[in-house]
């Protein structure tokens, strides 16, 4: 039993009653107290080595043990009172009768008890001083997630020798595709003095096995390869050192030209190649241990090796040699494309771009250059096909790109665990050479023998709580340990992230593991189906629905919606031809829409709505079902969370609730759009009869309005029949007359809560209020629409005929207090009651 002296635990509460810093690893799931210097420890950690991250491996074991609540759930003061850590050739030589084993990969870790000096002791032996470090967190996992480690004897190395993370921070301290307020790492154009959170950074990532960071934007600022920023950006590299993490950096294609004064960024130039080989010098003269570069080039507007009529492989070959006298990498995006395609043309197509350009050059990449495939052929939609490239280049080591910010998946306003969209990433079997060849095998370098592969996150962590969203964090967690060993399953590790974030209560940990495992299916539901990708606004928020912002133009993300069908022919018979990308197999399947699995379908075919389904339902009833499907399933979430209170911590319960309430409102917006967009389209009416039928819903546009003027919104299928109301007066109304059966109602308000400004409304009923409420959120767009519409419901009203229901909206600033309507529903006894 581990004890800890009074003494001890008055020392903890005096240091922690005062607020903690505001950016630790204990937000996420490094959940374990600070030890408070001077007091005493009981478990003993013993480092057999020197070494930074050997130390960094035994103070935070220490930390965690100490930390622990008491040794009785945790096993561990039942098993041992010391552990020693160290290499495996220290491990060998300071106890030469134990058998370590030999084989274990680079940066893996033998986990073992054994009996030593009259008492058992838990071994963590690491390949080399990495290995020591993840070997210490592998063992804090297990304690705890409850593990009984008394016949402790576990082995692991990564699948994969990259593990990165990618930051797309601005020098500014903006961050793009970012949803957790600013950068840890950038402000007004410099390193920022507190890097505190960076060192916390590190810790995180080191506790999920990644090894890598790059730090900035890759659509680069080229000034950050200045001197002058190098020098501080060594400071970044210090941070994250203790860890293990190597600091990598986006670089413009153009730098040479841009900052370095040439005239010229050919990289087949001599002064070029000159210029890059010093810059690398000054680099590593700096930062010793630097990982490398990522190029975003010849894509969205970012100059390229395509304007002085070289290749890719010439770009990343130049930067590759100057690179590779120090051990660095360079990591080549295959994001290359034209984003001004004539939708006219039917072989025109994006999806087709990173195969078409990247496959012919296989073979002609350096050896430390690997090429950087976003894992479907668009960007990062909520469904894509998995990339055809990844099975397309045998000659070239490969990384695959994920999105852990969740820039198409809800912005972290809405709960959406990436990890069963990964792992199905993972698993798919591209069928090159007629063999099995999954994605993971691909890049663990099984399938074409090329050793330097791996994964790439792009994080978005800022400085709101990493992620903003306490539960989104599973997504940085899912995303190391999918890294490390791709084998595991997503419920698995929502598992063990739950055990260490929220609790171990059993309830508890099966609801929130169930959560996760539905959320992103119920997004895909509500937002996507069918292969359309994802309906929102592709031109500007990349957040609410907005059909036809991907139809006719120059970006390539068409499903073609016409009023006699839906989706993009790619086949090679009659359509862009990108199915024929795959291998046979997989070419033969997706050529033919019988054979397309229904998830891809609209993808890859240009199908009548009609279409059956293989589930035996038609296209168009799918899209029905599918949205009230998802968006009721939204719903579900707020009531399978309200099961939780009392149970976890309060404040945690309260914000995740806030959110769930907000989501499963915005699933609504999310439904009402894209089902009333397809009914009108297609003309063809919902099986099911609620397509068009909203019942007990009151539109703004039909109220007596009181200041209020009638606007459309765009586009029209965000807002309920096209409408809403805005006011530019002081305060304005909006007046119905109830007409129902007496009883008890919940009241759902549809506003419009707009940035740059904090508008008010309240709810009376025969002129006594019955709610106020403040639109405070933080939600894109200046105009009303599908991005900022938001549902605010007040349950068990008292209504009786003739009674007169009103909202008075008080505008602020640039916020009209704009409305689109409100849904009286009978009020269920049961759920929910605020
Ligand atoms: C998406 C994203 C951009 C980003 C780009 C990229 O298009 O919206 O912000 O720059 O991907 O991955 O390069």
């Amino acid at each position: 039993m581990l004890r800890i002296p009074l003494i001890a635990l008055t020392a903890y509460t005096a240091i922690f009653a005062t607020p903690a810093p505001t950016q630790t690893a204990d937000l996420a799931w490094l959940k374990y107290p600070r030890h408070p210097i001077g007091t005493e420890r009981v478990h003993l950690v013993h480092t057999l080595g020197k070494e930074t991250l050997e130390q960094s491996a035994a103070e935070e074991l220490q930390r965690g043990i100490d930390g622990l609540p008491s040794g009785k759930n945790l096993n561990i003061g039942n098993v041992t009172t010391r552990t020693t850590v160290g290499t495996v050739k220290e491990v060998r030589e300071a106890y030469p009768s134990l058998v370590v084993p030999t084989d274990l990969g680079p940066d893996g870790y033998w986990l073992h008890r054994a009996y030593f000096q009259n008492q058992f002791q838990l071994i963590v032996a690491g390949v080399d001083d990495r290995g020591v470090l993840y070997g210490s967190y592998a063992l804090l996992r297990l304690i705890a997630t409850g593990t009984d480690l008394t016949h402790l004897n576990l082995r692991s190395a990564p699948a994969f020798p990259i593990r990165w993370v990618d930051n797309w921070d601005n020098p500014d301290g903006s961050i793009e595709r970012g949803y957790a307020g600013r950068s840890i790492f950038f402000e007004g154009g410099n390193v920022r003095e507190d890097l505190a959170p960076v060192s916390e950074y590190g810790r995180l990532l080191a506790s999920i096995g990644i090894n890598g960071c790059n730090i900035n934007n890759v659509n680069a600022a080229p000034q950050l390869i200045d001197s002058a920023h190098l020098k501080q950006i060594a400071r970044i590299a210090d941070a994250l050192r203790p860890w293990g993490v190597h600091l990598a950096m986006s670089v413009a294609i153009a730098s040479p030209q841009t900052i370095g004064g040439l005239p010229t960024y050919d990289p087949l130039d001599p002064a070029v190649k000159a210029w890059w080989a010093a810059k690398a010098n000054e680099i590593y003269t700096l930062i010793p241990d630097f990982a490398g570069f990522t190029i975003k080039a010849d894509s969205e507007g970012q100059p390229g090796p395509a304007s002085f009529g070289r290749t890719p492989a010439d770009a990343a070959n130049t930067l590759g040699a100057a690179l590779a006298p120090h051990g660095g990498v360079v990591l080549y995006r295959a994001f290359v494309y034209n984003h001004h395609l004539d939708w006219h043309d039917p072989k025109a197509d994006r999806a087709r771009a990173a195969y078409d350009i990247f496959h012919p050059l296989d073979g002609h990449f350096a050896p430390n250059v690997i090429v950087q495939t976003k894992e479907g052929p668009i960007d990062f939609q909520v469904r894509e096909p998995v990339s055809p490239l990844f099975a397309g280049l045998h000659h070239t080591a490969q990384a695959m790109e994920l999105q852990i910010t969740q820039e198409y998946t809800g912005q972290q306003r809405h709960l959406v665990y990436l990890a069963p969209m990964w792992k199905w990433v993972l698993s798919t079997d591209l069928r090159a050479n007629g063999q099995s060849t999954t994605v993971a095998q691909i890049l663990e370098g099984k399938s074409f023998h090329q050793p330097l592969g791996g994964i790439v996150g792009v994080a978005g962590i800022g400085r709101d709580r990493w992620l903003s969203s306490p539960l989104a964090l599973a997504n940085l967690y899912a995303f190391g340990r999918l890294a490390w060993d791709p084998t595991l399953a997503p419920s698995a590790i929502a598992d063990e992230w739950t055990r260490q974030t929220i609790s171990t209560d059993p309830n508890v940990v099966r609801t929130v593991v169930d959560m996760l495992m539905q959320c992103w299916p119920a997004y895909e539901d509500y937002t996507g189906p069918l292969g359309l990708q994802t309906l929102t606004d592709i031109t500007g928020s990349h957040y609410g629905p907005n059909i036809e912002s991907s139809e006719r133009n120059g970006w390539g993300q068409w499903h073609d919606a016409d009023a006699q069908g839906v989706g993009k022919d790619r086949t090679v018979a009659t359509g862009s031809g990108y199915a024929g990308q795959y291998a046979p197999e997989l070419a033969k399947l997706y050529e033919d829409p019988a054979t397309t699995p229904d998830n891809l379908l609209l993808f890859f075919h240009h199908v009548p709505y009609t279409w059956k389904l293989h589930n035996g339902k038609t296209v168009i009833q799918y899209l029905y079902d599918s949205h009230y499907g998802g968006a009721a399933q939204a719903a579900q979430f707020v009531k399978d969370w309200a099961t939780l209170e009392g149970r976890i911590d309060q404040p945690l319960y309260q914000d995740v609730r806030a959110r769930l309430e907000y989501q499963a409102g915005h699933a609504i917006v999310w439904r009402d759009a894209v089902v009333q967009y397809f009914l009108k389209l297609s003309g063809i009416p919902d099986e099911n009869g609620r397509a068009g039928h909203y019942p007990g819903r009151l539109e703004a546009e039909d109220a007596k309005l009181t200041g209020y003027k009638v606007v459309d919104v765009t586009p029209w299928e965000d807002a309920s029949a096209g409408k809403a109301v805005s006011c530019d007066q002081p305060s304005c109304t909006a007046e119905w007359t109830f007409s129902g059966t007496p009883g008890h109602y919940n009241i759902a308000i549809q506003y419009f809560d707009l940035p740059g400004g904090t508008a008010r409304f309240t709810l009376s009923v025969n002129n006594q209020p019955a709610a106020t409420w403040a639109a405070d959120a933080n939600l894109p767009s200046t105009r009303p629409n599908g991005d900022n519409s938001t549902r605010k419901t007040i349950y068990t009203i008292v209504l009786s005929a003739g009674d007169k229901i009103t909202i008075e909206g008080t505008p602020d600033a640039q916020d009209p207090a704009a409305l689109d309507y409100i849904e009286l529903s009978e009020s269920p006894e049961d759920f929910p009651v605020i």
